[in-house]
Order: C-alpha cells, then structure tokens, then sequence
C-alpha cells in the first residue's frame, strides 16, 4: 500500500517526467529487450528493438504516458487501470511474470536520467509499478 509519503514521492516524479515520456519509455523498452530478448516475441511488427527504433519510441511513450496518467488516479488505480488491465490480459495475454522485468527496467531508467532518485523515491516507486503490475495482471481468467 502507498503510504502519503510514497504518493507524494511519485506525483512528484511523474510531473517531472512528463515533458520526457518517449526518451525514458523507449530506453526501458529498450532495456528490457537487451536483457530480455524473449520479450521481443510480443512485438513481432518492430523492425528494430534499440531506443532509437521509430516504434520503440512510440510504444515506448505510450506506455509512459500511460504511468503518468495515474498521476490523479493513486487513490483509484484498479478502477483507473481497468482497460489497460483487459487489454494486456484478455488481448494481449502477456505473461505477467513480464510485468516485474519490465518495472525493474523503468526503475533503472528513471535511476539513470533523474538526479532525485533517492533512496526514499527508489522505494516508492518500486511500490508503484508494483501495483501497477498486480493490476495489470489481475484479469488473466
Ligand atoms: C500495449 C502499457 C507492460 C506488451 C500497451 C499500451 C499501453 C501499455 C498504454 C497501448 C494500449 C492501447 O493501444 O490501447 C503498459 C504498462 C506496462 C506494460 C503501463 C507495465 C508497466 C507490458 C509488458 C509487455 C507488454 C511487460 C510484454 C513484454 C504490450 C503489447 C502491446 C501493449 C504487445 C500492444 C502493442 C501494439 O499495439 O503493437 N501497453 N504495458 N506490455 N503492451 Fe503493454
């Protein structure tokens, strides 16, 4: 559970990366297919996997966005979450055992670009992208 602290560490974050949703959402989908190639096999239209790759910075911004969005949603994130949780579930059918490399490689790429990184905000976003995941893989059935 996010305590207040936690959800003002991440609003915080978000704001600040808002204005930079392609470079870091295509940096952690290009982290993840480097240090997890078998994640490639649910892209099969990319033509390139590297942060530099067209469709790697579009997807990469979608799913960025799609963080910041729950900026105003912390307090209602299944609900919030719901259609991406159907999609990814339902849709897509991606493993969610994917959901936790993935949050490891946004970490490390938030880590790398943002000076305000602390300990304290390494925390709560671990503690984010952890309900995120049980979210976006709470309708598998
Ligand atoms: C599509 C978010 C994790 C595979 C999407 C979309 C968003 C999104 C916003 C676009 C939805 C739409 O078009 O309606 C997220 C978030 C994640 C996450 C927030 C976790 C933090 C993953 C993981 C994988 C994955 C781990 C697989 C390794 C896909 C695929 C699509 C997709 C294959 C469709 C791509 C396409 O349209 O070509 N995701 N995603 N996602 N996601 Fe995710």
């Amino acid at each position: 559970v996010l305590s207040e602290g936690n959800k003002k560490a991440i609003k915080n974050l978000l704001q600040k990366i808002h204005s930079q949703t392609e470079v870091l959402g295509a940096e952690a989908l290009a982290r993840l297919f480097e240090c997890h190639p078998q994640t490639k096999s649910y892209f099969p239209k990319f033509s390139g996997f590297s942060a530099n790759d067209k469709r790697v910075k579009h997807h990469g911004a979608l799913v960025l966005k799609a963080l910041v969005d729950t900026n105003k949603h912390l307090d209602d994130l299944p609900h919030h979450l719901n259609k991406l949780a159907e999609k990814h579930g339902k849709g897509l059918l991606v493993d969610p055992h994917n959901f936790k490399l993935f949050s490891d490689c946004i970490a490390v790429t938030l880590a790398a670009h943002l000076q305000e990184f602390s300990p304290e905000t390494h925390c709560a976003v671990d503690k984010f992208l952890e309900e995120v995941t049980y979210q976006l893989s709470s309708l598998y059935r």
